[in-house]
């Protein structure tokens, strides 16, 4: 069958720590393609590392689990999702919020939704308790044309040009 994407992918591994850094730079490998500024390849890997993190910390906790990954491709937009079949959010508005954690004693800064959303477009997240929780995130990522588009602004701004 067809995809209705212009790629995807899919990767599954066992929730533990050092799997960590192989999933966010397999995910920007995959990215590459719709070649994406140094920068903005860094904010995928950063959110894809807070929302792995996430999974086996406080998806699996002391158990070992399965996260996976899907990242499709349409057009300049890459989405990313990250799902566990863990513990599950009791309450997903009060988790998004920035320095709550449940996990304070374990230096945790409550941060990694607010990182999430402020790296990429969009972030929903659904979950439930006993079942899960799936991320799913979305980034547009800009073409050389835009970038020429918004420089060209900048310096008509500056009186440039
Ligand atoms: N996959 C998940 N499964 C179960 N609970 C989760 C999951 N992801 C997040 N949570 C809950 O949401 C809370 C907030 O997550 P967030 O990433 O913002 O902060 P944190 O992980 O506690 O701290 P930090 O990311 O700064 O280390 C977590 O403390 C945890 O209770
Ligand atoms: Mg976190």
């Amino acid at each position: 069958m067809k995809s209705l994407y212009d790629n995807e992918m899919n990767l599954e591994f066992l929730s533990r720590s050092k799997n960590e850094a192989f999933a966010r730079i397999t995910v920007a490998a995959f990215a590459a393609q719709l070649d994406p500024t140094i920068e903005e390849l860094a904010d995928i890997k950063t959110a894809v590392s807070e929302a792995v993190t996430n999974s086996i910390i406080h998806g699996y906790e002391d158990t070992e689990g399965i996260v996976k990954i899907r990242a499709r491709i349409l057009d300049n937009t890459i989405e990313i999702e990250v799902s566990d079949t863990g513990k599950g959010i009791e309450d997903i508005e009060l988790a998004r919020k920035p320095l709550y954690t449940t996990k304070a004693n374990l230096e945790r800064s409550g941060m990694g939704f607010t990182i999430m959303e402020s790296f990429m477009d969009e972030v929903d997240i659904e979950s439930v308790v006993g079942l899960g929780t799936k991320i799913l995130m979305k980034k547009h990522i800009k073409k050389d044309e835009e970038i020429d588009e918004i420089e060209n602004a900048d310096l008509t701004a500056i009186g440039g040009r």
